[in-house]
């Protein structure tokens, strides 16, 4: 469901607008860390789905730079469902968010720009071990 909180993390880029075709930038002060990493998924099969994990400390900044995806946030509390599809705007997901992203769009292209560089040891991978560490935390 999309909701006013996830609509709090949508961040909108500026629009060059130009009849030659449209320029959006991602710079300095237009997301809230310093960029150490960016990668990006394309080739993406029909009914892929992608993620499936959260961050202990990384947080990722994620646009349709082309086509339209489905993000599905999950709290450890609540489910939401966010559509990406505009190359000016992105999501901000912060550390501590399980993240699937689910009905790409044939010809979709997902840029992600992370706050760090790429460590295996930051990811959880198991939903569980997920809701787990959520539960510790609460306390
Ligand atoms: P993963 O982050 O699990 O992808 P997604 O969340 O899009 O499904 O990464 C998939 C594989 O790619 C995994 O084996 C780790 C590797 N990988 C890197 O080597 N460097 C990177 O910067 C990223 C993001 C992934």
């Amino acid at each position: 469901m999309e909701n006013d909180k996830s609509k709090r993390n949508l961040i909108s880029l500026p629009k060059i607008e130009d009849r030659r075709g449209n320029l959006s930038v991602i710079e300095k002060d237009i997301i809230p860390f310093e960029i150490k990493r960016v990668y990006y998924v394309y080739d993406i099969p029909s009914g892929s789905e992608r993620g499936g994990h959260s961050h202990k400390n990384l947080q990722e900044f994620l646009v349709a730079l082309s086509g339209s995806f489905e993000v599905v946030l999950n709290d450890g509390k609540e489910k939401q469902i966010i559509t990406l599809n505009k190359p000016y705007e992105g999501l901000l997901i912060n550390s501590g968010i399980w993240r699937e992203l689910q009905n790409f769009s044939s010809g979709a292209v997902c840029l992600v720009v992370a706050s760090d560089v790429y460590i295996e040891d930051d990811y959880i991978r198991d939903f569980d071990e997920f809701i787990n560490s959520k539960k510790a935390t609460d306390k």
